[in-house]
């Protein structure tokens, strides 16, 4: 099931609306030497810059096929080899990795879908102990030109409880500004699996 408010306009004017190398960086994600999945890549916007920092794959998943169209066509163009983008409903399938698998799971976006909770339980369960689940979404706090709607956009104090709802994870770093538009929020899984 696609996500409530989860279409996108067209990708020039998204990728003037935030700096996807400068949030990258501020999640320190550069040393990554394993697989990072990301639930919902949309054009590739955070897919190809993550590709460039890290030493494993970004195993990428969106619902929309055009979407996964997309980034392979820019990775190839790129000449990245790390990138593995997947059709898939990760809300109702899952992702399909296995549990403890990825060093980093990207929410960039999409947590004011339905069942925010499942996607953030879901995310820690891929996650191995010690790795981060990275989070951003549009600010609450000033007009921004895009972003869902006022009623389901969730603040940072909203993320922080789905997380501690979902469990399994610990609020690292954050929640920090990503100039303009956004917020951001990095949790830590932790060791103990009995949490989830
Ligand atoms: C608002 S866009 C964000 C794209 C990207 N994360 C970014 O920030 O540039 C949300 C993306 O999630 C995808 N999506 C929506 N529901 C999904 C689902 N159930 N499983 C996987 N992807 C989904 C949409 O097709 C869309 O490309």
């Amino acid at each position: 099931m696609k996500l409530r408010e989860s279409g996108m306009p067209a990708e020039n004017y998204w990728e003037t609306l935030l700096d996807a190398d400068a949030i990258l960086a501020r999640f320190r994600l550069d040393a990554v030497a394993g697989a990072v999945a990301e639930l919902g890549c949309g054009y590739g916007t955070f897919t190809l810059p993550l590709a460039r920092r890290i030493i494993g794959s970004v195993q990428a998943f969106d619902i929309d096929g055009a979407m996964v169209d997309r980034t392979r066509e820019r990775a190839s163009s790129a000449g990245l080899k790390n990138v593995v983008a997947a059709q898939r409903d990760v809300l109702t399938q899952g992702y399909g990795l296995n549990d403890g698998s990825c060093a980093a799971g990207l929410l960039f976006n999409i947590l004011h879908g339905e069942s925010p909770v499942e996607l953030l339980r879901e995310t820690a369960k891929i996650v191995r102990p010690g790795g981060t689940i990275a989070v951003i979404h549009w600010r609450t706090d000033i007009p921004t030109p895009r972003g869902p709607s006022a009623d389901i956009r969730p603040g940072p104090d909203q993320i922080m409880a789905w997380a501690t709802f979902a469990g399994g994870m610990s609020l690292a770093d954050g929640p920090f500004e990503l100039p303009p538009y956004h917020y951001g929020l990095a949790f830590r899984r932790n060791h103990s699996a009995s949490a989830i």
